[in-house]
């Protein structure tokens, strides 16, 4: 039989535990999280049986490590971890979108320099396998538009105001609790948070890389009381819709709350649920659905990345000419 392989955790928040519980259903994986690496570890914690370090090298230096999973909500840090990573030959599992889009030069380049495998399912749409897919099934085709909800906690505090005329506040407080929301969860409501996984999107959909420093990005905070009535005597909702589409060689993305009807498949999409449709010139159109935030969903696409890591699956993405 062979050796588990060896997983240094960095973080155990709300990601990191929710990868922990849900790899304990897992047995059959051949993994054993053998060091953790957090911020204090005078901390009381689920997991007495982990090992916790605040030493960073203890993972990147350990030449036992196989697999190094990152899930700090520090973007700056991360990127080092990860590089590092990479470099001493690890495979690598992250779930930070601030810092993958915002890096996609970078993590091209990681992709095509560094043999060990880079993942990041959970960095966008939570629980959606929707990185996978744009890698894997739709990678060879021409996608023209990208369109959906993807942030679950905006998406969340809007359902709240609307269904059940909850205050901003109190919905936030909601989403905060929930662990839906960043620890800076003016990330969630500003748009940005949604920018960065449109940013990893367009790089997945067209090998380009499109920084959300040109994206028209509008918070939620913008809407008012009196847009929501608006919008429910017209029979509609508010959503926060990021949407990229590819017009003339243009690529146009934007970040805003809309109004969308009932024939609108983000109409019924509500609470922390994301969606994303894909417009693909063959296949046609795909809508995915799934829950967008939250512990178990985000480590359960850990789960899948880990998986697949131990399967020497690589994303296939690198910069490409324009398909379109
Ligand atoms: N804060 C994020 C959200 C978590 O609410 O969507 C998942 O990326």
């Amino acid at each position: 039989m062979k050796a588990a392989k060896k997983i240094g955790l960095f973080g155990f928040g709300t990601v990191g535990k929710g990868f922990y519980e849900n790899l304990k259903k897992h047995p059959h994986i051949p993994v054993v999280i053998d060091k953790v690496c957090v911020k204090r570890i005078d901390l009381p914690r689920i997991g007495h049986e982990l090992y916790f370090t605040n030493n960073p090298h203890e993972i990147l230096e350990d030449p036992a490590i196989d697999i190094v999973i990152e899930l700090i909500d520090d973007a700056a840090a991360a990127k080092v971890y990860v590089e590092k990573a990479l470099e001493n030959g690890k495979h690598v599992i992250s779930a930070n979108k601030k810092m993958i889009g915002e890096s996609l030069e970078e993590v091209d380049l990681w992709h095509q320099v560094y043999e060990p495998s880079f993942l990041y399912e959970a960095a966008v749409g939570g629980g959606i396998p929707i990185v996978h897919s744009m890698d894997g099934f739709l990678h060879d085709q021409e996608v023209v538009k990208i369109r959906g909800i993807l942030n679950g906690s905006s998406n969340y505090i809007l359902t709240q105001m609307q269904q059940n005329q909850w205050t901003y506040e109190k919905a936030l407080l909601d989403a905060q609790h929930k662990g839906f929301a960043e620890r800076n969860p003016k990330l969630d409501i500003s748009g940005i948070d949604a920018s960065h996984k449109l940013s990893i999107l367009a790089y997945h959909a067209f090998g380009e890389i499109h920084s959300n420093k040109s994206f028209e990005i509008e918070s939620i905070e913008t809407v008012s009381e009196a847009d929501i009535r608006k919008a429910k005597s017209k029979g509609r909702k508010i959503k926060l819709v990021a949407t990229l589409q590819r017009r003339n060689r243009v690529v146009e993305c934007s970040v805003k709350p809309e109004f969308v009807g009932p024939d609108d498949e983000l109409y019924s999409v509500d609470f922390e649920n994301n969606a994303i449709s894909v417009e693909a010139l063959i296949s046609g159109k795909h809508v995915f659905v799934g829950k967008g935030a939250g512990a178990l969903p985000t480590g359960s696409a850990v789960i899948e990345d880990l998986k697949r890591v131990l399967g020497n699956y690589r994303y296939r993405t690198t910069l490409r000419p324009s398909l379109v």
